[in-house]
Parts: C-alpha cells; structure tokens; sequence
C-alpha cells in the first residue's frame, strides 16, 4: 500500500491548533448557535423554557449539560420545515432520509451551510490521503440521501476529479474504476464487497486496481472487515462518520497514517457522550451514546442531538481533535437474545476469522416457542468447496458462542446468495411476532 500520509503544510492551521484554541472556539460558537436556535426556531425556544435554562447560561462548554436533548422525533413532529432557522427563500439545498420507518425527517442548508459541509468532507477527505488532482469514484447514493451530493461537494472544493457514479449496475462500476483511473472510492463497506464480487466475475485482478484508498461509512463495520478489504484490494481503508441531521458525511473521519478511530471535527460539530440511560454526560473514554451539537449551521441549528450511536471519545492523535472510537452499533439496531446484548458488528467479528467463508452475512430473529432463536445467513467464498459447509458452520457456530456469549445457528449457503446490498446493508431480518 502507497504511503499516503499529510506533509508539512497540507493542513489546516485548526487541524494541529491547541486544545485551548479548539476549545475558545468552540465555546464563542456554542454560544452563537445556542442563541441562534433559540431566537429562530419556536422549538428550540418552547424547550429551553421548558427546561429553565436560556442561551445566557452557557459559560463554559460544561453548562452545554443543562440543556436539553433533541430527538429523531422532534424532527418529525416538526415535518417538513418546522426546525428550519432562516427564511425557506434561504434554503439552498434540502435532504431527507428515506423515511421506510415513519415520517421522512427534513435537513436543510443555505449556501454558508453548503460551505462549510464542503470544507469538512474536503478534510476528511485529505485525511484519508487524497490529494487535487485524484481520482475519486463516488458510489454513494446521489439524491434526498447525504452521502452521494455530500462526498461530491467537499471532493469538487479539494480538487478532486469527481466521478458521480452513484450506487446500482455493479458491472459498470469495475469497469468505470478501471477505466477513468479512480484512485480513491467513496461506498458503504458492504457495497464494496459486491464490487469486490464483480471483479471476480469479471476476472479481473483487484489488487492491480489503480485505488490507492476507499473511504467507508454510513453503517458499521469491523477492523476486521478493513483488513479484509485492504487486503484484496491492496488499498487503505478508512473509516468515514456522519449523519444527516448533524450535516452529512464529515463529522468525523479516520487518518490513513494511524487508522486508530475517528478524528471529530470539533470545529464545528461539538460532541458529547452520554448515558443513554440517564443522559448524564460521561467522561471521554466511556462508551455511550454519541450527542451532537452544531456551532456553525445556520438552517438547521441542532443542540444535543440523539444520535443512538454507541462510541466513546478519545484524545486526539495525528489531529489536535478528539477521536471517536469506530462505532460498535445504534441502540436500535442491539439485539438482546434470551439476555445478552449483541450487535451485528460482534457477528462481523467472528465471521471474518472462519476460513472459507465470505464476508457477507443476513441475521435472521424468530421467535418458533418462547424463546428468541437467531440463525446468521453466510456463504461460502468463491471457490471454496461445498465439503466444507458443516465443519465451517460449526467454526462460527463455536466462535460466536465463546466469543459473544450466544447461541446461534448458521446457515451456510452456496456463494452468492446472500442478499447484497447497493448503499447500506440491512443485517438484520426480524421475524419475530409484533408485540401487542
Ligand atoms: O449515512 C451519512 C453518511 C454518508 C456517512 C456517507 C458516511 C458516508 P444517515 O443516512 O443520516 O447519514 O445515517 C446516519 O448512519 O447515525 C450511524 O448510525 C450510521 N453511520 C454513518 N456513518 C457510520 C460509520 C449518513 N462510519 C447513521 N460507522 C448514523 C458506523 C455509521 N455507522
């Protein structure tokens, strides 16, 4: 793999700042942001008054605890543009998540906001050791989705050749990889096992690919599931955070030269982690639910946001601004079979250690008595021979067993079976019956 690390030079001057620095700009933004949204958005004030506390309280970063949280409902009791803080007419861009679960919820942007969400994803992606003049094949949803328009924008403002590939026809994408030159990607970690498929089917070596980096996001993944990739592609692979409501793709990002968790952009994106529990603020180094408070948007100001991702905060390393330790799952998405907590991500873990399996995988719940049973969906690699399905299946079987601390079943099928996905992956099948 190609030494892709910063030079002198190559960073922004906040990027290496002191903690002093970081934190006297953030507490003079925090402050704006706060009085922004209460001023702008009746929400905002209704709940602040609520709570007893105004923007005036806030002295020091610590009083941000006083305030109360926001929620993925209070988006969508405010549908459409309820929490919006400037005029529509001022709206430059509007996103939306796909809402298959409820009431879609609504982000918008003005143009500074537009900005500014280019100048961080510019920095992640410098981060992740692209440099003007790259090649960055973009697979990532275009559309009411972030992550397509999001890579795009802060890949334009950095330099970068952008290819708007978007996600969907897999066979086009090796070959518009192979033929415009790409040297970096931008898809979730699962999507890039399906490209990964299709250069096999293609025959086509990957590890003679020109991409040097790819930059994965937007669903948990595994350390275990980086080596997996650097390893067939024989490219660096960071990790990229984000989420609508907090901007987009950006909020933090990996350093390809330490790869040790995600560099939070401070700057403008302030985070806590709380108990989600109790909502007490925990020191960094505990694992909780990740907050986010923005400092510098302007449509859509967001205090304490909810985000229900599990993480803890780190200090900084190869930047002055803290770490986020790769995301372990989203409290929606724990399992608790017959008591133990389990994520998918732990399943990940454990898959990618058996021999002769491939790295995808479909976690199916079911409830045929009283209890839970959950049985974990994989294939065999290609080329592995059928011979082996039983003692593999009894490998995992074994391993999520001493390792997770459950009892699964594993079902093994031929390669290619399990369902792909094209952005993100939908790990989890629940065929439990509905409560109530
Ligand atoms: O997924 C934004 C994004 C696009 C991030 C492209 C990275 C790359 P949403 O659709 O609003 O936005 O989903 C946000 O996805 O709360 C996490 O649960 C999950 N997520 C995003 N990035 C990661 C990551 C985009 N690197 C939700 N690791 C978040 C784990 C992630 N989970």
């Amino acid at each position: 793999m190609k030494d892709l690390s910063p030079k002198p030079g190559d960073l922004d001057h906040i990027e290496t700042a002191s903690r002093d620095e970081i934190a006297a700009l953030q507490l003079q933004r925090m402050k704006w942001s706060l009085k922004h949204a209460y001023d702008n958005v009746p929400f905002y004030k209704d709940s602040f008054d609520k709570a007893g506390v105004h923007p005036d309280d806030l002295n020091s970063l610590e009083d941000l605890a006083k305030f109360p949280f926001t929620v993925k409902q209070d988006l969508r009791d405010n549908y459409p543009f309820g929490l919006f803080a400037v005029p529509r007419q001022q709206i430059a861009r509007i996103h939306a998540s796909s809402g298959t679960t409820g009431q879609p919820t609504v982000v918008g942007y003005t143009k500074n906001d537009l900005d500014m969400w280019a100048s961080v994803v510019a920095r992640s992606l410098r981060a992740s050791g692209l440099r003007a003049g790259d090649v960055l094949h973009n697979a990532y949803g275009y559309g009411l989705f972030t992550g397509g328009l999001g890579i795009h924008g802060g890949a334009e403002k950095m330099g970068l050749t952008v290819v708007p590939v978007s996600g969907g026809m897999t066979q086009r994408q090796v070959r518009v990889i192979e033929d415009f030159g790409a040297t970096g990607i931008t898809v979730t970690p699962s999507y890039a096992l399906s490209i990964l498929d299709e250069y096999a089917k293609q025959g086509l070596d990957p590890r003679k690919s020109p991409l040097k980096v790819g930059i994965f996001g937007a669903e948990p993944w595994t350390n275990a599931m980086r080596l997996e990739i650097e390893e067939a592609f024989d490219m660096h692979a960071v990790d990229i955070y984000g989420l609508s409501e907090v901007i987009g793709p950006g909020v933090a990002n990996e350093c390809v030269e330490t790869k040790d968790g995600l560099h939070i952009w401070e700057d403008h994106f302030y985070p806590e982690v709380i108990d989600p529990e109790t909502g007490e603020v925990l020191p960094d180094g505990e694992l909780g639910e990740l907050v986010f408070t923005s400092l510098t948007k302007e449509a859509f100001p967001i205090i304490r946001y909810r985000t229900r991702d599990l993480t803890r905060l780190l200090p900084g390393t190869a930047r002055s601004m803290r770490r986020m330790e790769k995301i372990t799952g989203r409290s929606d998405d724990m399992i608790i079979l017959r008591g133990v907590n389990v994520f998918p991500t732990q399943i990940e873990e454990q898959l990618m250690t058996v021999e002769g399996l491939a790295p995808h995988f479909q976690i199916e719940l079911a409830r045929p008595g009283r209890m839970d049973e959950m049985t974990v969906h994989v294939e065999l690699s290609d080329g592995a021979s059928i011979d082996i399905i039983e003692t593999a299946a009894r490998d995992l079987t074994g391993k999520v067993k001493s390792n997770v601390g459950i009892s699964v079943r594993v079902n093994v099928a031929e390669p290619g079976k399990v369902a792909r996905s094209e952005g993100k992956a939908v790990r989890i099948i629940d065929n439990r019956p509905k409560e109530g």
